[in-house]
């Protein structure tokens, strides 16, 4: 059951404030809640760097234009009003005597404690809080990557948990801050069309993409320590699918969303290495940062499966990757073939098999693969698409960091990523991780704009992955 409604936060403090993170994601959705009126509280960032206050509100300035040029001058201004810089190092005593004197100034009595700073320095952060008592009310939010594996995951959680009880422990996978992600959750429980037919009764396969066409873009030293495993399998990719596996929730409250989650990864059998294939985009050990004989994945293929009565027998194919042919995150579900008695007999070609494609990505939104007879005087079928785009029904979605930071805030967790169900996914990852680079699991080479190393097929025993709609397509049927 839940631990009960958390009480609103009063300051919110950025640990890694002049960081890429904040840069990147943070400062525009603090832009975007000060425009939705959502942002009522003072912000302190603290970092390392030696900057002046009046150099680190242009940054934040210049970040929130970089990431919305329309960006209103009054409403930039009202997010720096609310800013503050503390300099410090995380491990000098004074600089959380400053902190706590700071967040007195403001009558802060539960601030919300980001780190946007990398894993190696939460202890130091999460013990320095409790050093001046800043652990007794407030929320911690942690960004991934959450450990590297299953063992240096449940170290950090034992980690946090010496300063902070779960229910105070936010953790981030930004996937789940996603409109489009979370509407798979809306879309299957809202419409009661498609539970008759979701299960291994109807469903003959499943396939997750998450395709970039980008490369490493500057983060080569970050990324070859991480790979595609750890850096959007084990989390994103994970979330994603356990949306679409799982049983309906008994009710709204985060610990049943989060309750069937967990029963999702129960029943996920630990990923086979032989049923998984590693490439690596050519031109990627050029990048810089990038060890010359690096052995690191920039794509990975592999067939899941969930022993449950719901799912048993039925092939959970994923893939994701950079440098790949398209931007894409897409699930389609492909069901099971009619019988073609009616075709076979008028001489016609089997009908092709539905779909039913959730595209999660930009113009968001839902792809029904069905049959229709071919003009003329044949019994034949053949395939249309009935497609919307959400966005063009529906209207614009916020941003995934907006909607998250708005839930920190307001101390509502069902966006966040429970203890046990970050365990299980790298329970889920971890032979995959054990075995990249043994015999039989080198990384194949991929040219950038591909779908991959042709290997990739291999997994899917005789089928072949369904390219991703094209958004064009999607949107000029919804409108037709
Ligand atoms: C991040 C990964 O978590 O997700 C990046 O570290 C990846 O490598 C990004 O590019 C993708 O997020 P989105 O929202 O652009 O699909």
């Amino acid at each position: 059951m839940s631990a009960g409604p958390q009480p609103a936060a009063d300051a919110l403090v950025l640990f890694g404030a002049t960081g890429d993170l904040s840069k990147r994601k943070l400062f525009p959705a603090l832009y975007r809640m000060e425009d939705h009126h959502t942002l009522n509280v003072p912000v302190v960032g603290v970092a390392r760097s030696d900057w002046s206050d009046e150099a680190f509100r242009q940054h934040a300035h210049d970040s929130i234009l970089a990431a919305i040029p329309e960006a209103k001058a009054a409403v930039i201004e009202s997010v720096l009003a609310r800013l503050d810089l503390i300099q410090g190092d995380y491990a000098d005593p004074k600089t959380w005597a400053v902190l706590a004197r700071t967040l007195k100034k403001h009558k802060s009595e539960h601030a919300v404690f980001y780190m946007a700073i990398p894993p190696t320095m939460f202890p130091t952060v999460a013990e320095s809080l409790a050093s001046v008592g800043l652990n007794e009310r407030g929320r911690i939010v942690v960004e991934k990557p959450f450990g590297r594996d299953l063992a240096s995951a449940m170290e950090l959680n034992r980690t946090l948990h010496a300063v902070f009880p779960e229910e105070r422990i936010f953790r981030i996978d930004h996937y789940l801050g996603k409109e489009s992600v979370e509407d798979l959750l809306v879309f299957r429980f809202s419409n009661t069309l498609l539970e008759p037919l979701w299960n291994r009764n109807y469903v003959r396969s499943v396939q997750i993409t998450m395709s970039e066409t980008i490369g490493v873009e500057g983060r080569g030293a970050f990324y070859d320590g991480v790979g595609t495993i750890r850096d959007v399998l084990q989390n994103h990719l994970l979330q994603v699918l356990a949306l679409v596996a799982m049983e309906p929730p008994v009710g709204p409250d985060s610990s049943f969303l989060q309750d069937e989650k967990a029963k999702v990864f129960s029943a996920m059998r630990p990923i086979d290495p032989a049923a998984m294939v590693r490439g690596q985009y050519v031109g990627y050990r050029e990048e810089q940062g990038v060890a010359a004989d690096s052995s690191v994945e920039t794509f990975v293929a592999a067939k899941l499966e969930v022993d449950s009565w719901r799912w048993a027998g039925v092939p959970w194919y994923v893939r994701c990757g950079k440098g790949l042919a398209a931007n894409a995150t897409e699930v389609t579900f492909e069901f099971r073939e009619p019988p073609s008695l009616l075709f076979d007999e008028a001489g016609g070609p089997t009908p092709e098999r539905n779909l039913v494609r959730f595209r999660l990505g930009k113009h968001d939104g839902v792809t029904f693969t069905l049959q229709a007879k071919t003009p003329g005087q044949h019994l034949d079928s053949q395939q249309v698409d009935v497609a919307v785009d959400f966005a063009a029904a529906l209207g614009e979605r916020r941003e995934a960091y907006e909607r998250l930071l708005d839930d920190a805030l307001a101390g509502i967790p069902r966006r966040f990523a429970r203890e046990d169900i970050v365990e299980q996914t790298w329970r889920v990852v971890q032979p995959a991780l054990d075995s990249a680079g043994k015999a039989g699991n080198s990384v194949h080479p991929y040219f950038r704009g591909s779908w991959g190393p042709a290997e990739a097929e291999r997994i899917l025993g005789g089928d072949t992955w369904y390219p991703p709609v094209a958004t064009t397509a999607a949107s000029a049927n919804a409108s037709s």
